[in-house]
């Protein structure tokens, strides 16, 4: 187990896993998180948190940080992305459906 843990620390170390920071007129406005991660046979991403700032919603800047994760990703030779959305946020969905995802997978179990 130990040696487990200590595996994952050093895979998690060398991963290149990274956060963007949008700003506007120099207030920060928005700000993506990305993790890497093994896939089966390659190196994939998954979008941890995207936020807008609400009052600065719908003007494309969310999609203007997918961008640059993109970009970043392609420096990285990494193609595979996914990102979780809980089926009620209808907005996000159609956001990220926009920036070319497609279901994968439905898997969300919820203990109350
Ligand atoms: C989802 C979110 C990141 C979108 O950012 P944004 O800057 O408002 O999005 P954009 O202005 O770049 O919109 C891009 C496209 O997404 C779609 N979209 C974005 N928000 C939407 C909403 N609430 N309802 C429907 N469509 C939406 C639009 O169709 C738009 O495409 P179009 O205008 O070319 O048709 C932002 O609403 C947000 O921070 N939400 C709360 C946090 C969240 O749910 N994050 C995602 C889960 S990790």
């Amino acid at each position: 187990m130990a040696t487990q843990a200590g595996e994952v620390r050093r895979v998690a170390c060398l991963t290149p896993s990274f956060a963007l920071l949008a700003e506007l007129d120099g207030r920060p406005v928005a700000y993506v998180v990305v993790r890497i991660m093994a896939g089966d046979d390659t190196w994939m991403a998954e979008i941890e948190t995207l936020s807008v700032d609400v009052a600065h919603r719908g003007r494309g800047i969310g999609q203007a940080l997918m961008r640059a994760v993109d970009e970043r990703l392609e420096s990285l030779q990494i193609r595979d992305a996914v990102v979780a959305v809980v089926s009620t946020n209808t907005g996000a969905i159609r956001f990220y459906e926009r920036c070319g995802f497609t279901v994968y997978q439905h898997d969300l179990y919820r203990r109350t």
